[in-house]
């Protein structure tokens, strides 16, 4: 790696803005330039945290003027792919560090990878997690055969298969060395008006999901809790077992003697947000960028995890088996409720995510609560609350 201090830009101040923060704060050659944010107070609460010299309320002005060489892009799903696709047309860019889900349907996946390549940026999405040291623990070990051949992965998560699934498809994927998916069969439930981050999802849904050499995953999405999580999974060989979280793994084989803790190391800031994984994810895209291996969590590679959730949508369609590469370059589920396929039962549009939206937060209370010392997360959910209580 060269002494190059790169430029970074930030495109949306909200919540996981700040785990990019953490993350470039504590590597040497990075320098946070600018960010942008149409919302004021967002954008000034942000840059005013972080000593950050500019904010701009849009992103052109901030290509224009600051220059970024590595930009995070930090906004709900939905705006994932143009504002990628915009931020890679700028002349300074490199890399782009993209938030999850990638992207809400393979047309706007592909439209991603290919802005990218034709402009030489690199593009990876934020899956930091695999740079945890519990997934990455359990991919040696699962490589090095402390399992023997790997049957089945079981995933179990919540609040959106785009927003969680993402997150556990895309660890068991990697824990496995990036399998290659053949089919997928999914069903779905929709009888409310839901939404998270202003994105229609499911009510629930469950895929089957079938690789190249037998090995398939299961998973649940928003139907048995029982303190299921985004970076939690379970994966069953031909000899052993293995329970897999960020920052925990269970090994169980013939030589284990029952169920083992593996010794991970951990150290202060592992954990599955933020901290090292975030810092890790940066230091191997500049890797990249100066001519060294495919970033792990590349563009390329989530975008066959986009592929999956899709093909679950898809599979509840038309009620049939999936088989990959998927056809349908939209949305699917968006699809099946045009469609009349989910007919609704329950009134009323809501997000699960309501409670981060700018919409109706009063400046002078935000920036209020900001001037108590609470931090952002805190101070919406307090306004949201209000609100709730006004109505
Ligand atoms: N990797 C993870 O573990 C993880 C965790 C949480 C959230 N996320 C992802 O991060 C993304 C953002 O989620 P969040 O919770 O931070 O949302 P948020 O609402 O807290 O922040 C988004 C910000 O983007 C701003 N914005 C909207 N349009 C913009 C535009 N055109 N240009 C610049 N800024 C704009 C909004 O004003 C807001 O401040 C989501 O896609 C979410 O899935 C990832």
């Amino acid at each position: 790696m060269t002494n190059h201090k790169y430029k970074i830009g930030i495109v949306g101040c909200g919540g996981i803005a700040n785990a990019h923060m953490e993350g470039y704060n504590k590597i040497n050659n990075v320098e946070v330039v600018a960010a942008t944010d149409p919302v004021e107070m967002a954008r000034d609460g942000y840059i005013h945290d972080y000593n950050i010299p500019n904010g701009y309320e849009t992103i052109q002005e901030m290509l224009d003027d600051a220059q970024p060489e590595i930009v995070s892009v930090c906004v709900w799903h939905l705006l994932h792919d143009p504002v990628t696709v915009e931020v890679a047309k700028g002349k300074s860019v490199k890399g782009i560090i993209c938030e999850k889900p990638m992207a809400i349907g393979m047309g706007r996946a592909d439209r991603m990878v290919e802005a990218c390549e034709e402009n030489d940026v690199k593009l990876i999405i934020s899956h930091q997690r695999r740079f945890t040291p519990g997934w990455q623990k359990a991919r040696e070990l699962v490589q090095k055969g402390a399992i023997a051949i790997p049957l089945r992965a079981d995933l179990r998560v919540k609040d959106g298969l785009a927003n969680w699934g993402t997150h556990s498809i895309d660890g068991a994927r990697f824990v496995l060395d990036d399998p290659k998916a053949l089919w997928v069969m999914g069903s779905v439930e929709r009888n409310s008006e839901k939404h998270e981050r202003g994105t229609v999802i499911e009510d629930s849904c469950m895929g089957l999901i079938h690789f190249e050499g037998g090995l398939q995953f299961f998973i649940q999405s928003d139907l048995w809790d029982n303190n299921c999580d985004a970076g939690k999974f379970f994966i069953r060989g031909t000899e052993g077992m293995i329970h897999i979280t960020e920052t925990k793994v269970k090994l169980f084989n013939a030589s284990t003697g029952g169920w083992e803790d593996v010794d991970l190391g951990l150290k202060d800031g592992d954990k599955a947000i933020g901290g090292n994984s975030n810092a890790a994810q940066t230091l191997e895209l500049i890797e990249w960028i100066e001519g060294g291996p495919e970033h792990r969590g590349s563009g390329r590679k989530a975008r066959d995890t986009v592929e999956i959730m899709m093909a679950i949508y898809e599979s509840a369609r038309f009620n049939k088996v999936i088989n990959l590469p998927l056809k349908e370059k939209e949305y699917p589920l968006e699809k099946m409720i045009e469609e009349g396929k989910l007919p609704i039962s329950i009134e009323g549009k809501y997000d699960i995510r309501g409670f981060i939206d700018w919409a109706n937060i009063d400046t002078e209370k935000y920036k209020n609560l900001r001037d108590d010392g609470l931090s952002h997360g805190e101070s919406m959910r307090i306004l949201h609350q209000e609100n709730r209580n006004k109505n």
